[in-house]
């Protein structure tokens, strides 16, 4: 298909469909006209300000889809010709995003494939934890000569991203030693600072950069997300595309025509009536980690103590995810008749890769026989209708992303539109959705603990909390 050609791309457009949150839909807990109505002039100042913001590259991952990708295809296609496995080493923003990339796209059991059964591409690991036991658990399981590390860290100093590197590191010098260590690691960091840049320079690693302005969270368009795609043989260019596509509805200004503000608009309001925690709800397996993207950018974006003017608000939903319809049977029951304090947003594939018949066997028994004759693909789509019907029928607010198939066109599209949506949503809040003073203060107390230099004073307030008296049973 090709996606320069606006027939092809009309049938593949996702769609915000939000009637169920509407007060029509489903009474007073719902969002009204008026409501929405009255939040328009803010939103459209919202808009103008983030447009000035995109214009002076204060925030360059508005132009992401938009980039040159040959080098990083280029750089892929090297190593998937010789490497048997690949290991993203990340955290948070650095690995969230290529995880959901790669759940979406790629075979869900891509790593029990045959090399030709995986298109000749490598079996992908994302390591974003410094667990000892499963960490070390893989490294025992990788062949040196076989593998290639993929370092992500935009600081280029997160102890984690650090220290799995080192370990991993002088494993490889041990087992291959010093000549050959070049060819087995890839560095994805900032242009210029950073303790990784440094190492980079100095053994000359094979590096690409994140574009300084953007955050972790926004990365997944930069080498960060695109790399580990292309080398496990997705089409960033289509998904970029799908990110171009997403871009320019919405970059309209008419709020009630751009699913990015009407997302934002509606989670907002809802949230300032009472619903202070976001599900995402995919019914799609491949989906899911979406969802934990979702969860990383919606909490670490909208979570903020202090506003633009300084003022304490402590502001933000908490995003929760829920996988459909494995969580009806453990989440639902909650979700229907527990507190009213919650939006929905589902995730709808409405044509998936394989229908899945279900024979008409057991005719003689009623509770099971009408499932013959249909598809997996249909029950799993009617119970998400059903779901939203019975929470719209308990007053309970929800949205539904509608997708047509889940490919790199429609994935380039959710991601962007959830990140434009973050991007309104926290000037809706009066916030600044860019920043993360929260998850840096976590990351002195971690260096201090570790005993870096220059972390002493941090070291001393974290023993003073030590004499607190301790309850311990
Ligand atoms: O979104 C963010 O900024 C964070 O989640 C970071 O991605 C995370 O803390 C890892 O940081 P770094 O990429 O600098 O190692």
């Amino acid at each position: 298909m090709d996606w320069r050609d606006e027939s092809s791309r009309a049938g593949m457009r996702i769609t915000l469909d939000y009637n169920s949150i509407t007060s029509g839909f489903i009474g007073k807990n719902g969002i009204s006209k008026e409501e929405i109505d009255a939040l328009l002039p803010r939103a459209r100042e919202v808009h103008e300000s983030l447009a000035r913001g995109r214009n002076d590259e204060a925030h360059p991952f508005f132009n992401l889809p938009y980039q040159d990708t040959s080098l990083i295809k280029l750089l892929a296609d090297d190593i998937a010709k010789w490497a048997e496995n690949f290991v993203l080493l990340g955290i948070g923003g650095s690995a969230l995003g290529p995880i959901a990339l790669h759940t979406a796209l790629r075979h869900p059991y891509h790593n029990l494939l045959s090399r030709r059964g995986r298109g000749k591409r490598p079996r992908m690991f994302f390591m974003d934890n410094v667990d000892p036991d499963a960490f070390g658990s893989l490294l025992a399981e990788l062949n040196p000569e076989k593998t290639i590390f993929c370092v992500v860290t935009k600081s280029g100093g997160t102890a984690e991203t650090m220290a799995q590197f080192m370990v991993v590191r002088a494993l490889m010098q041990k087992a291959l030693g010093k000549r050959k260590l070049k060819k087995h690691f890839v560095c994805i960091t900032d242009p210029e600072k950073g303790n990784l840049r440094k190492i980079v320079q100095s053994e000359r690693f094979t590096s690409l950069e994140v574009p300084p302005g953007v955050g972790g969270r926004f990365s997944v368009f930069t080498p960060v997300g695109l790399l580990p795609a292309a080398v496990s043989g997705i089409d960033i260019d289509e998904l970029l595309a799908g990110a171009a596509d997403m871009d320019k509805r919405t970059s309209e200004q008419n709020s009630l025509e751009n699913p990015a503000h009407m997302t934002a608009m509606l989670q907002y309001l809802a949230d300032k009536k009472g619903r202070h925690i976001s599900v995402m709800m995919p019914y799609s397996s491949a989906l899911r980690d979406i969802a934990d993207w979702y969860r990383q950018i919606w909490a670490e974006s909208l979570g903020k103590k202090l506003d633009l003017k300084g003022n304490i608000v402590h502001t933000g939903q908490t995003p929760v995810k829920a996988l459909g319809t494995t969580d009806q049977h453990s989440q639902v029951q909650l979700y229907m008749e527990g507190p009213n304090d919650k939006t929905f947003i589902f995730l709808r594939v409405e044509s998936f890769q394989r229908e899945l018949p279900i024979p008409k066997i057991y005719k003689d028994i009623d509770g099971i026989a009408y499932l013959g004759g249909h598809t997996m693909a249909e029950l799993i789509n009617a119970e998400q209708a059903a779901t939203e019907a019975a929470l719209a029928g308990a007053g309970r607010p929800s949205m539904t992303i509608r997708i047509p198939e889940v490919r790199p066109f429609t994935v380039g599209q959710v991601l962007y539109l959830l990140e434009v949506t973050t991007a309104i949503a926290g000037g809706l809040y009066g916030i600044d959705p860019f920043d993360q003073p929260g998850v840096e203060e976590g990351k002195l107390l971690t260096y201090a603990m570790m005993g870096r230099p220059g972390f002493e004073g941090k070291r001393a307030e974290l023993e003073k909390q030590k004499r607190r008296p301790e309850y311990v049973i």
